[in-house]
């Protein structure tokens, strides 16, 4: 598979505080993950999909929130890629630190500044498959923050640029 050549999504959500009627309980936090197995489904209505290997921190957080969101991004966003890559990390707080963001309308999830096209979703569908979570998603809404500007590519284990 390493041999197909995909696009390259940053899949955020944000965490809700455990009790938000408590002030001493934890604030919710975003949360991001990069993803390359992520597809559109269904026009009609507007489905996507992305697949989330099980027991990682977003299939987690999307088994009990199903507002999230995908930035597609774009070949000057590899930074981005690397950092939401990363595996043990405990808090993503610090990584979207110095990342320009616009939280979506309809699902309050960080959606990239610069990103190809951004999309807010609701999970539809919940399919376990092996070790991964296939996730479908019906898109609420969809945005272009930037019309120009090449995608971030992924074929053979490297980042990559069209051209
Ligand atoms: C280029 C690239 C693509 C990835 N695509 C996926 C993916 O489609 N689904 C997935 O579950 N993990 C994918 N990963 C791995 C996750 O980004 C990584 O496991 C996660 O951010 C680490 O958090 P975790 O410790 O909760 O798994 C990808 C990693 C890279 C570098």
């Amino acid at each position: 598979m390493s041999r197909l050549a995909s696009g390259v999504v940053l899949v955020t959500a944000r965490e809700e505080p455990l009790d938000p009627d408590d002030p001493q309980a934890p604030s919710g936090e975003d949360v991001g993950m990069t993803a390359t197995a992520f597809m559109s489904v269904s026009l009609d209505p507007p489905l996507v999909l992305v697949s989330l290997r099980e027991g990682s921190r977003m299939d987690d957080l999307l088994d009990e929130q199903p507002l999230w969101a995908v930035s597609v991004l774009s070949e000057s966003q590899r930074h981005i890629a690397g950092r939401f890559a990363m595996k043990g990390r405990v808090s993503d707080r610090l990584l979207f630190a110095d990342i320009p963001y616009l939280r979506g309308e309809a699902t309050d999830a960080p959606l990239v500044g610069g990103a190809l096209a951004t999309l807010e979703c609701r999970t539809e569908q919940r399919v376990s498959a092996g070790d991964h979570t296939l996730v479908i998603g019906r898109v609420l809404t969809a945005s272009l923050p930037s019309a120009d500007g090449g995608p971030l590519a992924y074929f053979r284990g490297r980042y990559r640029q069209l051209g």
